[in-house]
């Protein structure tokens, strides 16, 4: 039994697995380019990067690979359209945006032919983008790591937004396994956009320390805080999430005003690239709610084989 196919616009990955954007710095070209290699949507995450630092990985990644490369960027980063027309100018094949609605981005890509790829997370949302021209959403639900829209879980989400529009739905949140893949499909999701699973990859960039401690992590170390963005975030307990859920903030060393709106209780790009580089203890590790089901560090081709013969597996009726 053959995976499906994902269509995006013009563009069609062999296998329906989007690796998602991590950003500060986890998902970049490396990993995109293992992703797409390996026949997935490999996604380089351009927030809190400048656009000169977000043209050179496109540039690798499309120097590496003919497969699917996509950019990531957050709509509520002030150098949103700097941004986009930086991954756009470098071959990038779709941008993918969230935590904000941008119409603005539609024609930019249209223009480029480029697929824009919204983040929803609701019917609303959703068809709001396709009426503006969006070649596919992802549906991310509150299962998911990092900032989060919604409180609804995908799979109850997913359904109701496949009948709300015609366009591929990725389903984001909460999937680890084959298995969990299976189970967006049959809700009729056209792809999966995975985020924790490729954290702990050998070719994240995420350091060593940040993949461990998903491996390390158990249920009770998911914690939600509270984010400057005007978001909830989700991510592994540490002495920093100790001291945001006690309201106590680490000063702002330095601002670039990187936010079009920042509730300035703590810098979270600082605390993001903190625990990239090294310090989980005073940096913020995001992750999914599902990340403590994350039990090793394979390769990527490593791990995009296992799902394949999970998701087979689950569909001949044997895992579930
Ligand atoms: C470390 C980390 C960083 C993330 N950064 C971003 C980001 O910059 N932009 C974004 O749209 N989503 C971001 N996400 C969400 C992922 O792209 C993906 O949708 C989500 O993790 C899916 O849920 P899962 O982790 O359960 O697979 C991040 C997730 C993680 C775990």
């Amino acid at each position: 039994m053959e995976m499906p196919t994902l269509t995006i616009g013009t563009r069609t990955a062999r296998l329906p697995i989007v690796q998602g954007g991590m950003a500060v710095r986890i998902s970049m070209a490396p990993l995109a380019t293992a992703v797409a290699q390996a026949g997935g949507v490999g996604l380089i995450a351009g927030s809190g990067l400048t656009a000169e630092e977000l043209a050179a990985e496109v540039r690798a990644a499309r120097e590496a690979t003919d497969g699917v490369i996509g950019v990531n960027i957050m709509v509520a980063i002030r150098k949103f359209k700097e941004l986009v027309h930086a991954a756009i100018s470098e071959g990038a094949d779709l941008i993918v945006c969230g935590a904000g609605f941008s119409r603005d981005v539609f024609t930019w890509c249209r223009d480029a032919g480029v697929e824009c790829v919204p983040i929803v997370g609701s019917e609303r949302v959703a068809k709001l983008s396709q009426r503006f021209g969006a070649s596919a959403v992802v549906v991310e639900g509150h299962e998911a790591g990092g900032h989060l829209g919604t409180d609804e879980y995908m799979l109850d989400l997913l359904p109701r937004i496949v009948e709300a529009v015609d366009i591929p739905v990725i389903g984001a949140g909460g999937v680890i396994t084959g298995a969990d893949i299976k189970r967006a499909l049959d809700k009729g999701a056209a792809g999966v956009q995975m985020g924790s699973r490729f954290v702990a990859t050998v070719e994240s960039s995420a350091c060593d320390a940040f993949k461990q401690m998903y491996v390390d992590s158990t249920d009770e170390d998911i914690v939600l805080i509270k984010s400057p963005v005007g978001l909830p975030g989700r991510a592994l307990r540490n002495p920093l999430t100790d001291r945001l859920l006690a309201n106590d903030y680490p000063p702002i060393e330095r601002c670039v005003a990187c936010l079009k709106e920042c509730g300035k209780e703590y810098c979270i790009v600082d605390k993001l690239v903190l625990a990239q580089t090294g310090d989980v203890e005073k940096g913020l590790v995001f992750a999914g709610s599902a990340a403590a089901r994350v039990h090793d560090i394979p390769t990527v081709e490593v791990l995009m084989k296992r799902l394949v013969a999970e998701w087979q597996a689950a569909s001949e009726g044997g895992l579930a």
